[in-house]
């Protein structure tokens, strides 16, 4: 059987992750995709200046909960020596893997040179890359795009270079950071890369795997050694379950009934609650619901109410009430 190794970790099949996403991939969303299956979860992006000026937020971030490891905790920035001290930080809170954001496409970010902005200088990419590879030991990847705009895809020769710097994998979102978030992702340039020869470590692919066939397709016609999946986990941990099941025995399982997604939902709200506090959960916790609930009819009115609720107990109440229609 073949053997998808990635830094200290094999798995028997290519992995399934949950990709990095600010706000949403924090330690009890982080949690519950393991329990669902997922193979290996990414933290939220953190920022490299704000480890290092040691604020709150960012230290927060490194929390990592019993239960969910392989975990990778993500840094982002745009100068080398704080991409460094950022690591080492990261390092102590012993993470299987740090991950080096060079994606991010939104304006404060890559507008001032760190994540996807550093697709426009790929020379401080490979030296930032190196330089973090030297000052820690456990095993480092990065996740870029495929290049800054459509007339500079440059990731076949982008990867060539991060992969000369010893990074563990290497994970694609297929777009442009000039594509945001728009269009489709184009799988064509991250099967380029997999099958380049020159390509020894892993590469997982990302970009808009919303269910079981899409990913067996990815995995089957691109031959990635990893799936990422974001958008389609967001208030839907059990996609995990689903794509394991159909990958590992080709099984299209049944989704979850009313109960239990009320039981998860509430349990991650929860655990929200306990390690953010109140406020921050409830808002954060909003762009769940609709997820968590898609297949209830009329969910409209269901909705309004638990994004308009402010407090733990009237969302338990709401969510009490849309059980009683299952
Ligand atoms: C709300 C949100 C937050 C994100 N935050 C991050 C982040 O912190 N770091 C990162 O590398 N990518 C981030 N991304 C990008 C995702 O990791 C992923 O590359 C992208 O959503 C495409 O995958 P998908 O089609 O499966 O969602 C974010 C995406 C979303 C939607």
């Amino acid at each position: 059987m073949k053997t998808y190794k990635f830094g200290n970790i094999s798995f028997n099949h290519p992995p399934v992750i949950l990709a990095p996403m600010e706000d949403v991939t924090d330690p009890p969303f982080r949690v519950l995709c393991r329990e669902m299956g997922a193979d290996w979860v990414y933290s939220e992006f953190i920022s490299a200046d704000g480890l290092i000026r040691n604020s709150d937020k960012s230290k927060h971030k490194l929390d990592i909960f019993p239960g969910e490891r392989p975990v990778s905790i993500q840094i982002f920035g745009a100068n080398i020596d704080a991409m460094v001290e950022a690591a080492k930080i990261a390092e102590e809170a012993a993470p299987e893997f740090i991950d080096i954001n060079f994606g991010c496409p939104v304006k404060k970010v890559a507008g001032k040179g760190a994540g996807a902005g550093m697709l426009q200088d790929v020379p401080k990419m490979v030296k930032m890359s190196e330089a973090i590879l030297k000052s820690v030991k456990i095993p480092v990847t990065a996740k870029t795009r495929l290049g800054w705009d459509l007339s500079s895809k440059n990731i076949l020769d982008t990867a060539e270079k991060l992969q000369d710097t010893g990074i563990a994998a290497l994970a694609i979102h297929g777009r442009t950071r000039c594509q945001m978030y728009k269009g489709e992702a184009d799988w064509t340039l991250i099967g380029e890369v997999k099958n380049n020869p020159r390509m020894h470590i892993p590469i997982i692919g990302n970009g808009d795997i919303k269910n079981a066939l899409d990913a067996k397709d990815a995995i089957d016609k691109y031959g990635v050694d990893g799936i990422m999946v974001g958008r389609a986990s967001i208030g839907n941990p059990w996609v995990f379950k689903e794509i394991l099941s159909f990958i590992k025995n080709g099984e299209i399982i049944t989704q979850p009934d009313l109960n239990e997604r009320v039981g998860v939902c509430l349990r991650h709200l929860e655990m929200s609650v306990d390690w953010k506090g109140e406020r921050v959960a409830i808002n954060e916790m909003r762009k769940h619901y609709s997820n968590y609930f898609k297949a209830i009819p009329n969910f409209k009115q269901h909705r309004i109410k638990l994004v308009t609720a402010s407090s733990l107990d009237d969302i338990r109440q709401i969510l009490g009430e849309i059980k009683l229609f299952s």
